[in-house]
């Protein structure tokens, strides 16, 4: 690893789901005295940080990307005193802590948006958030066509009482997360003001969730394409919400908090773009630091399209001297093992996915292996979603009457949503929730699957085969290895290889053989690691990675 960058810049940054990564209190939900019991794991793991997800006052209503108080932790969490606590415990273990903000939306149980339903169309109250009459004679049809991310229009008409003709109100997500209006004095304050009260508290940065839209065209028009959600029909910076130049300012202003205090403070953007020169735009001089490359996680395992994303992203962002991000799974997206276990999909499908044929698990984890080895072969930092080091694959039979996903009902109970990525997490053989809650406590939020418990922690712990181990390994290799982390990459396979075979300096190289018959190994001083064991005539398997010295 490179010395004296900041250490954002190739970080190993492990996402805590926090509902379903540990239950101290017994209540079936996850909280932070959970997370403070297995610091030491995450240690041990080899990761350099933890982001974790809405951890503030919510009614749940996306599993709290609804925000109800930004300055309050959620109760079944625990408390801001449990959250400093955390945070010390946390540095402690070398570890540093990255909360998730959400700046687009809040709940509509915040305060600013119960005081916008008691005002006046017209009023501050209201102009807080995105409030428009309708269209139609008596404005019975919303005030443009955009949808919900989660199905369904984007507007919701709000009961004005008697003799007022009510007004509609935006939101890009579900109903309970009224958009709010950037264009509006207040929510910049508000939103500044809630930066500073988390890094007085020794927050080492901020996730930022749907960082590209927060800016939205003051007419609102229509959608030429009511279902180009992404930006791909427009002119860049053209679609009415998706990002447009003005996110830009924001972000600026919140590089200069950031940079007010001291410890190399940071910001990971989820920023949607519709092209990854546009996402580098993000990561500028005088802006945020890092952006989630979601192009490498929607990338099929396919050798022409790992290997592009992997050039294109590391050639717009070397122009801004940004550093790159490697992500595979996360709360979104169906995990990678199911992913790479069916033939590729189109971009989109990686997220609602139609789940139909089973998909080939064993396939799916050994290149879920090899994936990782390639992954934290390249240069920049990673991340490491919960239970990804387990090798948890999707849970595709959750019933649906447990379903928590605003998507499942949005939909019209046609797209299931995401939670099969979130089930709780298996620790051991104990109790009946495979210890992701102590003795005698509430059922899970979400129930686990039958079988759950093979993939337990404690069971892979010390197992050389497990997939724990193999993070492990990986991730305290990268650590110690000179030629790892920040820096650049040499390709030594031409494009349209199906090996892909990848220098870094000093001395080292990584294999990855996505061919469908083994290959030897180039010449090399030393194998590191392999993700599977090499053939009985040392050759690299199918779907296999290697991790070689060379000189
Ligand atoms: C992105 C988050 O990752 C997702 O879980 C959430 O539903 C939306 N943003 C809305 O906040």
């Amino acid at each position: 690893m490179s010395d004296g960058a900041p250490w954002w810049r190739d970080a190993v940054i492990y996402q805590v789901y926090i509902r379903s990564f540990a239950d101290a209190d017994g209540d079936g939900i996850g909280d932070i005295a959970g997370i403070r019991g297995k610091l030491p794991y995450l240690a041990d793991l080899g990761v350099d940080a933890l982001w974790i997800n809405p951890w503030y006052v919510s009614p749940q209503a996306d599993a709290g990307y609804d925000v109800a108080d930004y300055r309050a932790i959620e109760p079944a969490y625990g408390s801001v005193a449990d959250a400093e606590k955390l945070i010390v415990d946390a540095h402690e273990h070398g570890l540093r802590l990255i909360p998730d903000i959400v700046p687009n939306h809040t709940s509509d149980q915040h305060a600013w948006f119960r005081a916008a339903l008691a005002a006046e169309p017209g009023s501050r109250e209201r102009d807080r958030y995105v409030f428009r009459d309708g269209r139609g004679p008596d404005g019975a049809e919303p005030p443009n066509n955009w949808r919900s991310h989660f199905g369904g229009p984007a507007w919701t008409r709000i009961d004005e009482g008697p003799g007022q003709p009510a007004q509609w109100y935006l939101h890009l997500f579900d109903p309970r997360q009224p958009d709010l209006n950037w264009a509006h004095p207040d929510v910049a304050a508000e939103f500044e003001a809630v930066l500073r009260f988390w890094f007085d508290r020794g927050v080492d940065g901020f996730r930022i969730d749907v960082a590209h839209g927060l800016v939205k065209d003051p007419d609102l028009p229509d959608l030429t394409d009511a279902s180009d959600q992404l930006g791909r029909t427009y002119p860049p910076g053209g679609h009415p919400y998706v990002d447009r130049d003005g996110v830009l300012d924001i972000y600026a202003s919140w590089r200069r908090v950031a940079d007010e205090y001291p410890g190399d403070r940071m910001f990971v953007a989820e920023a949607w773009t519709p092209a990854p020169e546009r996402l580098a735009r993000y990561v500028g001089p005088g802006l945020l630091h890092t952006a989630f490359n979601f192009d490498y996680l929607l990338a099929p395992w396919d050798p022409a399209a790992l290997r592009e994303t992997i050039d294109v992203t590391t050639g717009h962002l070397r122009e801004v001297g940004a550093s790159a991000t490697w992500v595979l799974s996360n709360h979104d997206v169906v995990r990678h093992p199911s992913r790479y276990g069916r033939p590729p999909r189109v971009r989109e499908d990686t997220v609602t996915y139609a789940l139909d044929d089973p998909p080939d698990l064993a396939l799916g984890t050994r290149r879920a292996r090899a994936a990782l080895l390639l992954e934290a072969a390249l240069p920049g930092g990673m991340y490491v979603y919960q239970g990804e080091e387990l090798g948890l694959p999707e849970v595709e039979d959750i019933p649906d009457e447990a379903r928590q996903d605003p998507t499942w009902q949005r939909s019209g109970y046609t797209v299931r949503g995401r939670d099969g990525a979130r089930v709780p997490l298996p620790w051991s053989d104990d109790g009946t929730s495979t210890g992701f809650s102590p003795a005698g406590a509430a059922a899970p939020w979400l129930p686990q699957p039958e079988g759950w418990a093979r993939y337990a922690a404690a069971r892979q712990q010390g197992d050389p085969g497990s997939v724990l181990e193999l993070y492990r390994t990986v991730l305290h290799l990268r650590r110690e290895h000179p030629a790892l982390g920040e820096g650049d990459l040499a390709w030594v396979s031409a494009p349209g290889d199906e090996v892909l075979h990848l220098r870094r300096e000093p001395g080292f190289a990584c294999v990855a053989n996505l061919s469908g018959a083994p290959v030897e190994l180039p010449a090399h001083d030393e194998v590191l690691l392999t993700s599977a064991p090499l053939e009985e005539d040392g050759r690299l398997g199918s779907d296999a990675a290697a991790w070689l010295t060379v000189r």
